[in-house]
């Protein structure tokens, strides 16, 4: 009796032994998991910075950002005074304007749609063709193109100059040039100002910096299958794209409607015919945010863009559920996007 108990007794811690190795291995298991993902994530992304980053050749300062702020908001860059910057890039509404392609002076509709300007600093080049090397070769694309603001450099200075507070502001901004209202200097304080458009603590990024609980299970098979499906080769670093070039196609062509065929992409840019469809991956960052997709502009749900990106890029069928797991994914990349009050304009 007195030894039966006592084998009993045995067995049973013998079991609560086995039992605890086996809760601790599988909670070091899942920790080691875990552990894999987040490190898996660092290795190709990065977290969007609090403040903005140096610029080697266009050192910021607070006039500086004061000024490109301004010229930002400021219709009379344009030939009839009507279309700023922030026409088609809304920074009350993640700096897009969510029409299928963008509408400029008198109502001239172009033929792509119009990416983000937050987080943009962190693109290797701009546009979807990556035809301006940086922010400041770009703010003076759009000032000087026919169907958006359909200027000339010199009538935009001109009209700068004919407004008294500029000289004041220029002068604040650029304090060591005799003439500082230039249309280089103009790009500058723009870019500047662009410099600091960033969208920080995204769920996304909190778990980058090692909160790994603030995601869902749903959200980290998402992150999960990005990496492992091979999302990530092309949408990698802190903007999650922006990074590199690809053709849009590279396992299957696209339709006509997505892919309309007289804009040739990057081909237009280097006149190499293997650049023929090639365009620059589009940063992820605040995707929810930023629909239509697509240089065209063409698709307005983020799941059916996740679909034409498996079937078009990779060549392969995902499941729905899977696509949904992506999907809440990319949701998480939706950062703080800064309050702007307009500025008064002089
Ligand atoms: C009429 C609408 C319109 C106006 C006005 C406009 N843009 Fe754009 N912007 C676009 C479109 C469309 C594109 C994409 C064009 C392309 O890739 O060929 C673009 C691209 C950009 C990009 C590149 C972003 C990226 O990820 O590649 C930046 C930055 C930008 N614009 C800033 C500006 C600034 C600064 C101004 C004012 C000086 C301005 N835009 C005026 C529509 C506009
Ligand atoms: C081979 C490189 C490559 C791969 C792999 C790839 N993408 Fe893309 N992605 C691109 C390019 C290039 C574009 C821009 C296409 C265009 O509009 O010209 C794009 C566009 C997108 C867009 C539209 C963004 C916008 O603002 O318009 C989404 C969303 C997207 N990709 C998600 C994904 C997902 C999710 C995966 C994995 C299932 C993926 N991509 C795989 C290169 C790639």
């Amino acid at each position: 009796m007195c030894s039966l108990g006592h084998q009993k007794h045995a067995a049973i811690s013998r079991y609560i032994k086995v039992s605890l190795l086996t809760v601790s291995l599988l909670f070091i298991i899942n920790a080691a998991n875990e552990n894999s993902l987040l490190q898996k994530a660092r290795h190709r992304f990065g977290v969007i910075p609090g403040k903005p980053p140096e610029l080697t050749k266009n050192p910021l300062s607070a006039a500086k950002i004061e000024l490109g702020k301004m010229l930002f908001f400021e219709g009379r860059l344009s030939a009839n005074g009507s279309v700023s910057c922030n026409t088609c890039h809304d920074l009350a509404k993640a700096g897009v304007d969510n029409l299928e392609t963008s509408i400029g002076m008198n109502g001239q509709k172009g033929n792509r749609n119009s990416p983000t300007v937050y987080n943009a600093i962190f693109n290797f080049a701009q546009f979807w063709d990556g035809r301006a090397s940086d922010l400041q070769e770009q703010a003076k694309g759009p000032i000087q193109a026919a169907i958006e603001m359909n200027n000339k450099p010199d009538q935009a200075i001109q009209t700068l100059k004919s407004i008294p507070a500029y000289a004041g502001l220029f002068r604040a901004a650029f304090p060591n040039d005799a003439e500082p209202i230039t249309f280089e200097n103009l790009a500058k304080a723009i870019e500047a100002f662009e410099a600091t458009l960033l969208t920080p603590e995204s769920r996304f990024d909190q778990y980058l910096s090692g909160d790994e609980a603030i995601l869902t299970e749903q959200e980290k098979r998402g992150l999960g299958l990005f990496i492992t499906k091979d999302c990530a080769t092309c949408h990698k670093g802190i903007n999650l794209g922006g990074l590199s070039y690809h053709r849009f196609g590279v396992a299957k062509k696209p339709g006509d409607t997505i892919l309309p065929p007289n804009d040739k992409g990057r081909l237009s840019v280097t006149h190499s015919a293997s650049d023929e469809y090639v365009f620059r991956a589009p940063s992820l960052r605040n995707v929810e945010l930023t629909a239509p997709y697509f240089h065209s502009g063409k698709v307005w749900d983020l799941k059916e863009a996740i679909t034409v990106m498996t079937t078009v890029q990779l060549g392969v069928k995902m499941k729905d559920k899977e696509v949904e797991e992506i999907a809440a994914f990319l949701k998480t990349l939706t950062g703080k996007i800064p309050t702007i009050v307009p500025p008064k304009l002089p």
